[in-house]
């Protein structure tokens, strides 16, 4: 057991009746990272987090945090810990500011060091402003803040964040991915869920692609990548009948399947990574100076980044079957995406 693993799990096992939510997970999770735990609804991430967090039993297999077994040394592994998301100790009744001073009395801190932390927390989370409003009416977004702010408090080891930017706009997850960063810099460990590919990409510096309880893939995001594609060029050419033409240089430029698209003048290929150094712009680039070349005018491109979609079909030749798992798991994190009161 190396003690530079934050985590480390063998053949990790959870099971509710004949549902198999674990089913035999490998993880190791560097310290002083974010590790992210990519997956679909259902995939099995929140009963992970819960049996490191020592919230549920392990079934099966050995699960550590910091060396610490999560059955025979709990204690120690909750003294090491921090978790947000679904659980976040935080009272709908009580303002922000009153939130953070309880929960800061609650790990000792004195009270002008409770009111102190408060404040510079509810200022670093931008939530200055409605510090003394009641956490009930708070936008999806300040109420993702004040959690994680709640469980930063007391800086922990390691941070479990379970899908905290499910349901927010791009501007509340923006800042909630600043938020990670800023606490990933002071050393904790992060764990992340999330369904989000982009999300992964943005904060974590390695992931597992969780399905039906097993982890399916596992590295760097660059490996992830690079085994997924890295995305889609869209073309639009002027003239359609250049378009057997732009296929035929795409094709080789990239090598990669391009496909017709129904608008006659649209074609969309993939940019897989593969057997080059080049990133998935400078390739895309270099394909459109191709078409330059070879006389064929382009309108319009852009690039896509792969989706949650695309990494599965890459990796198990199906779409992730959110859908099917209509489950309490999907409702607890089942949020509208909501606009920020203005501040
Ligand atoms: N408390 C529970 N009782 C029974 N089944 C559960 C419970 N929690 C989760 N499950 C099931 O375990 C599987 C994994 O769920 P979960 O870990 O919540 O997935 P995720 O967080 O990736 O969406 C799902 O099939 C879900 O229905
Ligand atoms: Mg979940």
């Amino acid at each position: 057991m190396s003690t530079d693993l934050a985590i480390e799990t063998t053949g990790l096992v959870k099971v509710f009746g004949d549902n198999r939510a674990v089913d035999g997970v490998d993880l190791r999770v560097p310290a002083g990272t974010v590790y992210g735990l990519l997956g679909p609804n259902g995939a099995g991430k929140t009963t992970t987090v819960k049996v490191l967090a020592t919230l549920l039993r392990p079934d099966g297999g050995e699960a550590r945090v910091f060396g610490h077994d999560v059955l025979k040394d709990a204690d120690a592994v909750r003294g090491r810990v921090s978790l947000t998301g679904q659980y976040a100790s935080v009272d709908e009744d009580l303002t922000g500011t009153e939130n953070l001073l309880l929960l800061g009395r609650l790990l000792g801190h004195g009270k002008p060091a409770a009111r102190d932390r408060a404040a510079q927390l509810l200022s670093a989370f931008g939530l200055s402003d409605a510090a003394d409003r009641q956490v009930k009416n708070y936008s999806g977004g300040m109420r993702r803040r004040i959690d994680i702010a709640a469980s930063i408090l007391s800086t922990p080891d390691l941070l479990f964040l379970d899908e905290p930017t499910t349901g927010l706009d791009p501007r509340s997850r923006n800042q909630v991915w600043d938020i990670v960063r800023a606490v990933v810099a002071q050393g904790t460990t992060v764990l992340l869920t999330t369904q989000y590919l982009d999300e992964a990409d943005q904060l974590a510096s390695r992931i597992a692609v969780i399905d039906h309880g097993r982890v399916i893939a596992e590295g760097t995001k660059g490996e992830l990548k690079a085994s997924v594609g890295s995305g889609a060029v869209h073309v639009r050419l002027r003239d359609a009948h250049q378009r057997p033409d732009a296929e035929r240089v795409l094709t080789v430029a990239l090598n990669a399947t391009v496909q017709l698209d129904p608008d006659p003048v649209a074609l969309t290929a993939r940019v897989n990574g593969h057997g080059t150094e080049l990133g998935a712009a400078e390739q895309a680039a270099s394909a459109l100076a191709e078409l330059a070349r070879e006389g064929i005018t382009v309108d319009n491109f852009s690039l896509g980044q792969p989706s949650l979609d695309e990494v599965f079909l890459a990796l198990t030749d199906r779409r992730p079957d959110t859908g099917t798992a209509g489950t309490a798991a999907n409702a607890e994190n089942a949020e509208t995406t909501e606009k920020e009161p203005a501040a």
